[in-house]
């Protein structure tokens, strides 16, 4: 019997829902979920790539099941793309009670859980993460929305799940690069809150669905504490103000997984420059970014470009410079006096084309 982990996440009002991660839990465990949970209908929305590997199988196994697809991408990630749904959901017939079943990564989670919350002001909803970053962070926490042309998940919702099944066999044909991406997640989610988890990262490889178990439960704390992202859920943003600077001066090249790990690289360097932790942590992080093939340095654009990406950054409230560093791992603190010099100095170290 394979193994599997059962967490439990506190939402809205204290609700409380489940997160279950495992291996076959499509099979069995969410059709069963769906036919014990009386909905009148259900409507598994997913995109082109996950519909014929994933989609239509769970439909089979969901008497009954609508089966809505939508484009790949998260240029689709747009209210176009949800009215599609709409007309979907309106078209089999779907009222107040029926089921949206997110099935997919993060874009999906986000669009379909934004269709979800909105769609008759709200229908019940299950998160069924097919990658690894959808797993261990997009699927949980309520979080839900769609791009807007001006920027990313520029209108959302917060929309709890009913349950979150994590089928970690579905990661069999995630592409390399995805699974690398959420590698670099994983990486974070030990460094903000997993001290255990961190090192053997750096020394073996966890069994991985122990290890997805392990990130989204630390995802699953944060977010039980800080639902509506008051203060403590900033520290998710380890890394993040670098990397969205990266995604952004590089005009998108650089994907963001990939990005966040450099912005790992930046945090853990940035706090031993201020002393806030011992040497040997950037280079604790660096040999796990470089375990896991993951990059731990930039090209392409300037320390400066990246400063002026990072000013607009929409979590440096007031423009003061709000980063998420390290005291040590697993303990991570916000500093909002963080100097531009040291800031500099950190990305020229971490330019590879200088
Ligand atoms: N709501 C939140 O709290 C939160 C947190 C982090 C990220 N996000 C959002 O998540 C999105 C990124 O999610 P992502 O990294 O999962 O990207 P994604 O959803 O675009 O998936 C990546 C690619 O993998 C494909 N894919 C998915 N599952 C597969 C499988 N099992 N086998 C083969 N291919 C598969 C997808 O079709 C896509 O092409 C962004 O839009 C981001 O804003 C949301
Ligand atoms: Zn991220």
């Amino acid at each position: 019997m394979a193994q599997h982990y059962e967490l439990s996440v506190r939402g809205a009002e204290g609700r409380r829902y489940p997160v279950l991660v495992g291996e076959g839990l499509l099979e069995s465990r969410l059709p069963r979920f769906v036919a014990e949970g009386g909905f009148s209908r259900v409507a598994v929305v997913t995109n082109e790539t996950v519909a014929p590997l994933y989609g239509e199988a769970l439909c089979e196994r969901i008497p009954g099941a609508a089966l809505i697809v939508v484009p790949d991408g998260e240029q689709y990630k747009t209210l176009d793309t949800v009215r599609t749904i709409y007309d979907a959901l309106l078209a089999h017939g779907a009222d107040r009670s029926t089921l949206v079943v997110a099935l997919g990564g993060g874009v999906i989670g986000d669009m379909a859980g934004f269709a979800a919350a909105t769609f008759m002001r709200g229908v019940p909803l299950v998160q069924a993460p097919t990658t690894l970053l959808a797993m261990v962070d997009a699927s949980i926490g309520g979080k839900v929305g769609v791009d807007l042309p001006q920027g990313k998940n520029l209108a959302g919702a917060f929309k709890d799940p009913l349950a979150v099944f994590a089928d970690v066999t579905t990661l069999h044909t995630l592409p390399v690069d995805e699974q690398q991406c959420g590698m670099a997640e994983v990486i974070k989610t030990g460094l903000i809150g997993d001290a255990d988890l961190f090192a053997r990262l750096g020394n073996h490889a966890p069994d991985r669905t122990e290890m997805i178990a392990r990130a989204a439960a630390i995802k699953a704390d944060i977010v039980g504490r800080d639902r509506l992202e008051g203060g403590l859920r900033a520290v998710l943003n380890l890394g993040h103000t670098f990397a969205h600077a990266l995604e952004q001066a590089s005009g998108y090249a650089w994907k963001h997984g990939h990005a966040v790990a450099v912005g790992l690289m930046a945090a853990a360097r940035l706090s031993e420059r201020m002393g806030l932790s011992d040497g040997g942590l950037a280079d604790a992080v660096e040999r796990t970014l470089e375990r896991w093939m993951l990059p731990t340095r930039f090209s392409g654009c300037t320390p400066d470009a990246l400063w002026e990406a990072m000013r607009h950054d929409k979590k440096w409230q007031g423009g003061s410079a709000r980063f998420v560093l390290l005291e040590g791992v697993g303990r991570p603190v916000i500093r909002a006096d963080v100097p531009r010099d040291d800031v500099l100095a950190v990305l020229e170290e971490l330019r590879e084309d200088a």
